[in-house]
C-alpha cells in the first residue's frame, strides 16, 4: 500500500497534488511520502515483534538525510556499506549501537571511523578483511565486534545482477569455512565475535530460498554457540521484493514466518536489513514530456528524466509503471517513453500503452523510491534531480536540484 492516489483525476502524494510540486520545483524531481515510509517501517517492526529484532534500514536504497531521519525517529538502525553512509547516519543522530557495516571492500580508514563511532558490528566478508579488522581493533585498543557473512549457496531466483547468495558470487565466505574462521578469530585480540550474517539477494519474491538459507545459517549459528562463541545476533540481510508490475512478493507476515520458523529456539537477536520494501513504493520520479516523435517504426515520447536520474530500467531492464499525472481522455497509444541521454538504453518504458500525452504533460515513474536517486549520476552533465518529502498537505525540499556549477565542483580546466 502507498499514498499515491488519484484525486479528481490528478495524481496526489498524500494531500499534495503532484503538479503543485512540479510547478514549484521543476522536473525531474523525486517525491517521497512520509506516511508510506513510516507505515512500512512499522509493518516490518510489528511483523517481527514476537522475537527480539533490530530493523536496520539499508541506507543504499534511498540515502536522503530526511528519509534516514524519519527512520531513526521510528527506532530503526541502519545497514551501511561505506564511510559515506556512516557519516549520513551520524548527521541524522542515528543510534550507532544499531548500525551494521557490510560490503566486501571496506578500507581500514572506514573501519577506524566505524569502530570509533561504536557500531553494533562489522559484517566481514573474507579472511583478509577479518585480519584487517583485527589490526584496526588492536591499534585502537578495542575488540571490534564482527559477524562473518556466510554465503549459504542458495538460488534466490532474482535478477542475476542482484543475487548474492550463490557460491559463484563475490559475497560472503563459504558456509563450511565459517567455523574454522571463527576459530582463527579466537587468536586475534582485536576482535569480538558478536554475530553471524547472510544476505541472499534483492527483490526476492519467493520464500523458499529464504527458508533454505535460514536453515543453513541457523545450523552454523548453533555450531558456533556450541563451541563457545558468545554470539548474540543473527543478521538475516534484506531482500524482500516489491510489486513493480505483476510480481507477487510474499507479504511481510509470510516473510517473517519464513525467517523465524527455521530459526525457532535459537535465542538470537535477529537483525534485518530491509531496503527496497521500506522505500520503493514510497517514492516516484516526476518527469515532464518534452517532445513527441513518430518514426515509421515507433512512437516516442521524450521526457526530461533519463537513465542518469533513474538507472534501473537501463541497468536491469527493470519495469516501472508510468502514470500520467492528469490523464487525458482519448484513445491509448503504444509508445516508448525515453530520456534525453545519448544512449539507446535510455528508455524509461518500452511499448507502453498510454493515454494521449502532450508536450508539458507530467508523468510519474512509479515505485522509484528504492535505488532511484541513490543510483543517480550526472552522466551527460545533467544535474541530479531535486528530492521532496511530502507530509500530509505540505511538501518540503529535502535536496535541492544540483546545479551545473555543483556538478563541476573540484574540476580544473
Ligand atoms: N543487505 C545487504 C548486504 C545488501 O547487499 C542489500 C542490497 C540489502 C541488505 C538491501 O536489500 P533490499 O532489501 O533493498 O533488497 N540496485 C538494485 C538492488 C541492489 C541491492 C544491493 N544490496 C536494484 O535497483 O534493484
Amino acid at each position: 500500500m502507498n499514498h499515491f492516489e488519484s484525486v479528481g483525476g490528478v495524481l496526489h502524494c498524500e494531500g499534495v497534488p503532484l503538479p503543485r510540486i512540479a510547478q514549484a520545483l521543476g522536473t525531474p524531481t523525486y517525491v517521497y511520502s512520509s506516511a508510506t515510509l513510516t507505515r512500512h517501517l512499522g509493518v516490518v517492526q510489528r511483523a517481527f515483534a514476537n522475537t527480539p529484532t533490530l530493523v536496520c534500514y539499508s541506507v543504499k536504497a534511498c540515502s536522503n538525510l530526511a528519509v534516514l531521519k524519519l527512520f531513526a525517529k521510528g527506532g530503526a538502525g541502519f545497514d551501511i556499506v561505506s564511510g559515506g553512509e556512516l557519516e549520513r547516519v551520524r548527521r541524522v543522530g542515528g543510534d550507532m549501537r544499531k548500525v551494521v557495516f557490510a560490503g566486501v571492500g571496506k578500507t581500514e580508514a572506514e573501519m577506524v571511523a566505524a569502530v570509533r563511532a561504536g557500531i553494533l558490528m562489522f559484517n566481514v566478508e573474507s579472511a583478509e578483511e577479518l585480519e584487517a579488522l583485527d589490526r584496526v581493533g588492536r591499534q585502537l585498543g578495542v575488540q571490534a565486534p564482527f559477524a562473518l557473512r556466510v554465503n549459504p549457496d542458495v538460488d534466490a531466483r532474482t535478477h542475476r545482477y542482484i543475487a548474492t547468495g550463490l557460491k559463484t558470487s563475490k559475497f560472503g565466505v563459504p558456509v563450511d569455512e565459517a567455523v574454522a574462521l571463527y576459530a582463527r578469530s579466537r587468536r586475534m585480540k582485536g576482535l569480538l565475535a558478536r554475530g553471524l550474517d547472510c544476505h541472499i539477494g534483492s527483490q526476492l519474491t519467493d520464500t523458499r530460498p529464504v527458508r533454505q538459507a535460514m536453515a543453513r545459517v541457523g545450523d552454523v549459528y548453533k555450531a558456533l554457540r556450541a563451541r563457545g562463541f558468545p554470539l548474540t545476533h543473527l543478521d538475516v540481510g534484506g531482500g524482500l521484493g516489491v510489486t513493480y508490475t505483476n510480481e507477487t512478493p510474499p507479504g511481510v507476515a509470510d516473510y517473517a514466518r519464513a525467517v523465524q520458523e527455521p530459526l525457532a529456539g535459537l535465542g538470537a537477536t535477529l537483525v534485518l536489513e530491509p531496503g527496497r520494501v521500506l522505500v520503493a513504493n514510497a517514492g516516484v520520479l516526476l518527469t515532464r514530456v518534452l517532445y513527441r516523435k513518430k518514426t515509421p517504426a515507433k512512437h516516442f515520447v521524450i521526457v526530461d528524466a533519463g537513465m542518469n536520474d533513474l538507472l534501473r530500467p537501463a541497468l536491469y531492464e527493470a519495469h516501472h509503471e508510468l502514470r500520467p499525472v492528469a490523464p487525458r481522455k482519448g484513445k491509448k497509444a503504444t509508445v516508448d517513453v525515453v530520456g534525453p541521454v545519448c544512449e539507446s538504453s535510455d528508455v524509461l518504458g518500452a511499448a507502453r500503452s498510454l493515454p494521449p500525452l502532450h508536450q508539458g504533460d507530467l508523468l510519474a515513474v512509479m515505485t522509484a523510491g528504492a535505488y532511484g536517486m541513490s543510483m543517480s549520476s550526472s552522466y551527460n552533465s545533467r544535474p541530479r534531480p531535486a528530492e521532496v518529502l511530502v507530509d500530509g498537505d505540505t511538501h518540503r525540499v529535502v535536496r535541492t536540484r544540483e546545479t551545473v556549477t555543483e556538478l563541476m565542483r573540484g574540476e580544473t580546466p
